[in-house]
């Protein structure tokens, strides 16, 4: 087989996700044969290289061998059974290890597929846990100004990104946001750290108005991923862990794109010292391999629900929930992070990236070059509305895979990433920036 053989019959039997499929007619699909390590491989024998690790799920490379090995082994013993009324070994260690990992403050774990599903969980146990609790008029939701939680009809409520919200905005809750604490926003002089602290100042008069009728505030911690790699200071979220305590509304981490180590902790908000109430897990949790989410939650808000009283459980479903496959993926993916020490070599990764972006940053055409652990991103002064995929195509052409959002490039390699793969990024985007805006 090769690349031409497969793009025509998938512009025409498959509807691919995020895509106007018209722009398939100038832009090809990149057909995808293999990968292995921090590289995919197409049906012609071309090789790239996959820095946004595959829509931000691949944190240990393709082909891992030693997740390979444990879905293999666990294909010989169950593919599958249902979670309602069975459970299986590597459901219940996943779930000791990930409540473990909070020390044990977050020891209930419910499981989905998706990252959307998960967060349709978490708005839905936060109401569910209020009405139980006789507060049932506590079912508002705040989220930050520009934050992306998934496209199912209760996350996209909870998403402020208009070209993936405003076509279904009548089928929507209407949305309440508050400013991010993106330090992009800052005034010229103030720093990050303070426009943290007035962000949270404003969510405070948010509180102080609306808490009586709010069930939670849900944000993605440290980095606002699909609104361009924003990013923002821990102490906004030590603030508004405070601020949910006091006045009564649940925290809902929405940990989906930047957990299992992306922003250097592993959870990201350990740099802020805060647990949630709620915490979802997704993309790299399985390694990248299979579709796994996860909620974890307290014991106070799993109490709320246990009762004699049907009705008062969480009857939520999905039927792939708890998959044994999925989670061995998890269970090897939690292994190699820790056995192998994987986020203590991130640091020198970290560094070493940084080091030889300089041209990057100091490029006349970047503004806001910044980095929170295995992310990095900068925004490109340009006019021209294909910047993106002249971007990518350009980057494609030289065995780089990129895919900016917008204006904004950036990087999120899978961690086994090496020093001449680091090289090769930060030669080939920083050729990109000339090469697209020519
Ligand atoms: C922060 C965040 N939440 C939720 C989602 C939705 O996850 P999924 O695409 O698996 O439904 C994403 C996806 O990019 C995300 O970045």
């Amino acid at each position: 087989m090769k690349n031409r053989d497969l793009l025509e019959r998938s512009r025409k039997a498959v509807w691919h996700p995020c895509t106007q499929m018209k722009t398939h007619e100038r832009f090809p699909l990149v057909p995808v044969e293999r990968g292995k390590g921090a590289w995919l491989y197409d049906y012609d024998g071309r090789r790239y290289l996959d820095a946004v690790g595959s829509w931000w799920v691949n944190v240990l490379g393709h082909a891992h061998p030693r997740i390979n090995a444990a879905v293999s082994d666990q294909l010989e013993r169950l593919e599958h059974v249902m979670l309602a009324g069975f459970t299986h070994a590597p459901v219940v260690e996943l779930s000791e290890r990930l409540g473990a990992i909070t020390g044990g403050r977050l020891g209930h774990c419910f499981y989905a597929s998706d990252g959307a599903s998960a967060v349709e969980i978490a708005l839905k146990m936060s109401f569910h846990y209020w009405r139980n609790t006789g507060r049932p008029e506590k079912r508002a939701f705040v989220a930050l100004a520009g934050g992306y939680h998934g496209e199912t009809l209760g996350a996209l409520s909870v998403t402020d990104v208009p070209l993936f919200r405003d076509a279904y905005a009548p089928l929507l809750r209407q949305g309440r946001t508050v400013p991010s604490p993106d330090w992009r926003n800052a005034e010229r002089g103030e720093g990050a750290f303070e426009y943290a602290v007035r962000c949270a100042s404003n969510l405070e008069r948010y509180f102080h108005e609306h808490h009586e009728e709010t069930a939670a505030l849900i944000v993605e911690p440290l980095v606002q991923c699909a609104a361009g790699m924003a990013m923002y200071h821990p102490e906004y979220l030590r603030r508004a862990s405070e601020l949910c305590e006091r006045y009564e509304a649940h925290l809902i981490a929405d940990e989906i794109a930047v957990g299992c180590g992306r922003t250097g902790t592993f959870l990201a908000c350990e740099q802020a010292s805060v647990l949630p109430d709620f915490l979802c897990l997704s993309k790299g949790l399985s390694g990248g391999y299979l579709p796994l989410s996860v909620v974890l939650t307290t014991e106070r808000v799993y109490q709320a629900f246990y009762d004699d009283d049907v009705a008062r459980g969480f009857l939520h479903s999905h039927s792939y929930t708890g998959n044994p496959l999925a989670c061995r993926a998890a269970l090897a993916t939690l292994s190699i992070l820790e056995e192998e020490r994987v986020l203590e070599a991130n640091r020198a990764k970290q560094s070493l990236l940084t080091e030889k972006a300089r041209g990057i940053a100091s490029h006349p055409r970047v503004r806001h070059w910044r980095n929170t652990g295995m992310i990095w991103a900068f925004d490109v002064e340009t006019d021209d509305p294909e910047f993106a995929r002249r971007f990518h195509a350009a980057a494609l052409e030289r065995e780089l895979l990129l895919r900016p959002l917008g204006r904004t490039v950036y990087f999120m390699p899978p961690y086994v990433i090496a020093p001449e793969e680091v090289d090769l990024l930060a030669r080939v985007a920083t050729e990109g920036i000339g090469l697209a805006c020519a």
